[in-house]
């Protein structure tokens, strides 16, 4: 938990310079109020892909709480693409409107409102999270929607307990690219800011990067070049409609976690080529390909993932966004010191805290005044802070 502020009784309101965490940064014509990316995050909760009341609590908690940017959790593109089968969704009309009122909520109370958009692919039909997160036989995938199913580069499975996914004809790939750009479109009915592509965690576009799942010799596969082909068509297909003015993240799986599959040296050249695309960040995760016996274990401590942001950021000359294990704001702040990435998320943390942007705030730039936090706390808590202070010094 982070400790109590220990404001001055009167102070700047204004953030000093110096705290990176609260500059404010321009993506084309978006200026987020802080660096601060509250990560996308499954719920399952949005039966029929429709977003409930959980979405404006669960969501609406992190604007109060004071973020910068939240994203929604990955939403799927179709129906067939969908990871659980109470996922987000954006391949209809219907989904918009609902999803319009929680972006509506959040701009309300000052954050910026992503989407991550994404297509299950062979990884199509699991538990929730909470139950396990296994594969789903066909069968169950088959009772809650018939056209859930696995569709991949290749006829090679997830792993153990997955089954072999159906391999995409030009047809099936044609209307993958159709759902990326429909959904794009909704998003920007429904108002939100940025899109993220999820290119990552072993799904269907991630699936076509790694040699390990993309066996093909077509166009789509067989050399590094081929397999980005998906990657890179969807992205500028997607940019052609998602408007100028708003940016267009991509969440990368930087390595996937396979022997032999998908490395740093590949994600800097996708990365640059994403960026000639109209890519403006990639928000940089690992793993997630296969649930194979000899997947290189990642080892996970603190800010693990940072290097792969720093050295995107480096060598590809694109904006980075830094996920993992963040959960302090020192930590986040050094991260952006030493110019390892743009803007740094914060996925489970933000669980546990909703409001740690405010409290990383009050640890890094006090405020007696409590000005950053919702007007009807702020005031309250601006009050309570001298009977506190007196209270916990005796
Ligand atoms: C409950 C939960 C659901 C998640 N769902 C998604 C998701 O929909 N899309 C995604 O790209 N990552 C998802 N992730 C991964 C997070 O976005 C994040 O990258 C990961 O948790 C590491 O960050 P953290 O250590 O701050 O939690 C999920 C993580 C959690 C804990």
């Amino acid at each position: 938990m982070t400790a109590l502020p220990t404001p001055p009784d009167t102070g700047p309101a204004e953030v000093p310079a110096a705290v990176r965490l609260f500059e404010p940064l321009a993506l084309r014509g978006l200026q987020l109020k802080n660096r601060i990316v509250i990560s996308p995050m499954m719920q399952h909760a949005a039966p029929g892909g429709l977003a409930t009341a959980w979405h404006l609590v669960h969501l609406g908690k992190f604007a109060l709480g004071g973020a910068g940017l939240v994203f929604t959790e990955s939403t799927a593109v179709a129906p067939t693409g969908r990871i659980g089968a109470n996922d987000l969704g954006l391949w209809a009309d219907e989904q918009i409107a609902p999803l319009k009122t929680v972006v509506d909520f959040l701009h309300a109370h000052g954050a910026a409102v992503g989407v991550q958009i994404g297509h299950a692919g062979r990884k199509a039909g699991s538990e929730a999270l909470w139950d396990g997160g296994a594969a789903l036989s066909p069968q169950a995938m088959q009772v809650v929607d018939a056209r859930w199913r696995r569709l991949g580069p290749s006829a090679v499975a997830a792993g153990p307990g997955w089954s072999v996914p159906e391999a995409m004809d030009e047809e099936a790939l044609a209307q993958a690219l159709d759902a990326f750009t429909s959904a794009a479109q909704r998003a920007d009915a429904a108002g939100f800011d940025v899109l993220e592509l999820h290119f990552g965690h072993g799904y269907l576009v991630a699936s076509f990067l790694s040699p390990v799942s993309n066996q093909r010799r077509d166009a789509w596969g067989g050399s590094r070049v081929g397999r980005m082909r998906l990657a890179l068509k969807v992205a500028a297909a997607v940019r052609q409609v998602w408007p100028a003015h708003k940016p267009l993240f991509c969440r990368l799986s930087c390595v996937d976690g396979a022997q032999g599959g998908w490395g740093m040296d590949d994600t800097v050249v996708l990365a640059r080529a994403l960026k000639a695309e109209g890519v403006d960040v990639i928000d940089c995760s690992s793993g997630g390909l296969s649930e194979q016996t000899h997947a290189l274990p990642v080892a996970r401590g603190l800010g693990f993932q940072v290097p792969f942001a720093q050295r995107v950021r480096q060598e590809a000359g694109i904006a980075t966004q830094a996920v993992g294990l963040i959960v302090d704001p020192a930590q986040a702040e050094a991260i952006l010191a030493q110019g390892a990435a743009d803007l740094v998320a914060i996925g489970r943390e933000a669980l546990a805290d909703p409001y740690w942007p405010l409290h990383a705030q009050s640890a890094l730039c006090p405020d007696a005044q409590f000005r950053s936090w919702p007007r009807p706390h702020g005031v309250w808590l601006a009050k309570r802070w001298p009977a506190l202070r007196d209270a916990l010094s005796n």
